[in-house]
């Protein structure tokens, strides 16, 4: 049997290769984005409750109404943007699903989609699986700020969507309301959709305000927001994000969506559902996660790791030129390896993996994780 790949170039993850060798060598894993510590107890319990109380069959497959209308009261209060829980909020097996459906719905051959780089890895193979075409834009260390006079030469007839990611993994940027409006301009009256991906939305820091792509209204009548709850709420294993897009859009969405999962966990969503009422559960993580990012840069400012402080995410970018010219990944696998430490190189994410010397480290720990990292990166 002749067996031909749909995605013959594509590796295993570079977050499956580096959380493995810190398994093989007990390696402080500060490779991977989850955090180590638990969800909050009463979250679980009303799991557990769910369960007793019989949610335990298919839910509804947009999801359980009482969550998306709180989600819909999220936006209203954080952004002063509705969308209508009914018709224009999906709960999703994770922001991953969201995102290969969002894809899978809307790209044909040939279609070209801009996308940032670095970028978070399950974009092009979804768009390649698709038929579409990645259009790269590479953004430089160490700011990795958009020229949008870049993304206005990239644009032409083919283009059918743009990717966004802010917060911005793995740079720790964050989008400023002019990126936003500079978007906005240059998708205005186009056909031009726009993946939002959100999913650190309630994480940034020294008083940045998130900019969804919600809160400009045109942006906002060609976009989905993409969420999840695994980030917001620490528990990343449980998969389970949401969708928000204008009706229209949502509809095709749902077209995909009902027979790639049909719907997910049911006891899960009643949790979160109960779990929302309470805005201080998110209202509270910039705040959590700030305490974090300053601890690390604190514990390691004198090391010979060069940063600019991250503005958002759970990532921390580490400069390692002065330490070694070696290629990231080498050096990457050297820290977990040798030292007792795991990363990510970033080159993975870049065009042609551009190599800046720069790793990202995830600062989603205790303090007690975050000290015993710090004590080895001063050693290096
Ligand atoms: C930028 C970004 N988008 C999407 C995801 C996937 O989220 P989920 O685990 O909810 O599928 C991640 C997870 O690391 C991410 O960092």
């Amino acid at each position: 049997m002749e067996l031909i790949s749909k995605l013959p170039n594509l590796e295993t993850t570079i977050f499956s290769v580096m959380s493995a060798l810190a398994k093989e060598y007990n390696a402080i894993n500060l490779s991977q984005g989850f955090p180590d510590f638990e969800s909050d107890p009463k979250l679980i319990d009303l799991v557990t409750q769910a369960m007793k109380s019989g949610y335990n069959q298919y839910a509804p497959m947009a999801g359980v109404l009482e969550l998306r209308e709180r989600i819909a009261e999220k936006y209203d209060l954080l952004y002063q943007s509705g969308y209508h829980p009914e018709a224009e909020i999906t709960i999703t097996s994770g922001a991953t699903q969201a995102i290969s459906c969002i894809i899978s719905a809307f790209i044909r051959n040939n279609d070209e989609v801009i996308i940032f780089k670095p970028a978070y890895d399950c974009y092009e193979p979804f768009i390649e699986l698709n038929g579409g075409k990645v259009i790269p834009i590479q953004l430089e260390y160490p700011k990795y700020e958009i020229d949008w006079d870049t993304v206005k030469q990239k644009i032409n007839a083919q283009t059918k969507m743009i990717i966004i990611n802010t917060p911005h993994n793995p740079s720790g940027r964050i989008f400023s309301k002019n990126d936003m409006l500079k978007l906005q301009g240059l998708t205005k009256n186009s056909n031009i959709l726009v993946l939002s991906d959100e999913v650190y939305e309630h994480i940034t820091f020294d008083d940045e305000k998130h900019q969804s792509v919600c809160l400009f209204p045109d942006l906002k009548s060609r976009s989905f927001v993409v969420a999840s709850f695994g980030k917001t709420f620490h528990n990343t294993g449980w998969k389970i994000g949401y969708c928000c897009a204008p009706k229209e859009l949502m509809e095709e969405f749902r077209k995909v969506h009902q027979f790639n999962v049909y719907c997910v966990n049911h006891p899960m969503q009643i949790a979160l559902a109960n779990y929302l009422k309470e805005s201080s559960n998110y209202l509270g993580l910039s705040q959590f996660y700030q305490e974090k990012r300053d601890l690390f840069l604190s514990l390691i400012s004198s090391s010979r790791f060069k940063f600019i402080p991250s503005k958002g995410t759970y990532f921390q970018v580490l400069d390692y030129s002065e330490i070694t010219q070696e290629a990231d990944i080498e050096f990457a696998k050297r820290l977990a390896i040798k030292h007792g430490i795991a990363s990510i190189p970033l080159s993975v994410f870049n065009v042609n993996n551009l190599d800046h010397k720069v790793l990202r480290f995830c600062f989603a720990k205790t303090s007690d994780t975050l000290r015993k990292a710090a004590y080895i990166l001063n050693s290096i």
